[in-house]
C-alpha cells in the first residue's frame, strides 16, 4: 500500500491519513509552526504549502538521511539539522516562540513525552501544542487499536508495524496541569492519533 501522504504531497509521512483534514481547519490560525521529528518530510511538505503566507515554519530532524524531500523544494531552507532536545535548540525555539504571535508545537520526535513536558512551559496564552502517536487515557492500548483498525476497515492502512501508541493523556497529565492547557479540537485529532492542547 503506497503511503498516503506521497499520494497527497510526494513525499512521506508517518501520518494516519486524513491528517491533513483535521489540520487544515487550524493550519492557518497560527504565524509559527514548528515540527520536532522530520523523517521522511511529508507533513513537513503540507505544513508549508497550507499555512499561513506570511506564517514561520522550522522543522527539526536529528537525522539528516531520513529526510526524502526534493533537494530543490522551497521547504528544504525550514529544516534544522539538530537535536531538538539539546540546550541550545530548546533556547532557540524558546526564543522563537516568545518573540511570535500565536504558535502551534508538533512533539513528533524521538520521545514525544519529553518534548512535550519541555516544550509546554514556553507557551503563550492561545498557543496549542500537540503530541503524535497519541492516545486517550484511561484503556490507551485498546483506544489506540481502535483507530487503527477503523482506518484498516476503510482501507486506509496495511495494518503493519505502530501498533504501540508512544504517548497518552495519563502520561502528560502533570505538565498539563503545570503548564495550565486545556483540550483543544480534541476528539477530532485523537481519530488521526494527535493528542491537542491549548494554553488557557
Ligand atoms: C515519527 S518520525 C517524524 C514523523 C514526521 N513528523 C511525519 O509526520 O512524517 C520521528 C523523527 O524524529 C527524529 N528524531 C528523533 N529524536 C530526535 C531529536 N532528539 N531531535 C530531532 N529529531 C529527532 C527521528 O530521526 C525521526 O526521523
Amino acid at each position: 500500500m503506497d503511503n498516503y501522504f506521497n499520494k497527497l504531497v510526494g513525499v512521506s509521512a508517518a501520518q494516519m491519513p486524513g491528517t491533513e483534514k483535521a489540520f487544515s481547519g487550524i493550519i492557518k490560525n497560527f504565524d509559527l509552526i514548528i515540527e520536532l521529528g522530520t523523517d521522511n518530510g511529508g507533513l513537513s511538505v503540507w505544513i508549508y504549502s497550507n499555512k499561513k503566507a506570511d506564517a514561520a515554519f522550522y522543522t527539526y530532524e536529528l537525522d539528516p538521511s531520513h529526510v526524502k524531500i526534493p533537494k530543490d523544494h522551497a521547504v528544504n531552507d525550514c529544516i534544522n539539522y539538530c537535536d531538538c532536545l539539546s540546550l541550545d535548540t530548546v533556547n532557540s525555539i524558546s526564543a522563537l516562540v516568545g518573540s511570535s504571535g500565536k504558535t502551534l508545537i508538533l512533539c513528533d520526535g524521538g520521545c514525544k513525552v519529553k518534548e512535550f513536558e519541555i516544550y509546554s512551559k514556553f507557551l503563550k496564552s492561545g498557543d496549542v501544542i500537540m503530541l503524535h502517536d497519541f492516545a486517550d487515557s484511561p484503556n490507551e492500548i485498546q483506544n489506540y487499536k481502535d483507530i487503527k483498525a477503523k482506518c484498516l476497515s476503510e482501507g486506509f492502512w496495511d495494518g503493519k508495524g505502530y501498533d504501540v501508541h508512544e504517548s497518552s493523556l495519563e502520561s502528560i497529565k502533570p505538565y498539563i496541569d503545570a503548564a495550565g492547557l486545556k483540550k483543544h479540537n480534541y476528539k477530532k485529532f485523537l481519530n488521526v492519533l494527535w493528542g491537542s492542547f491549548i494554553k488557557a
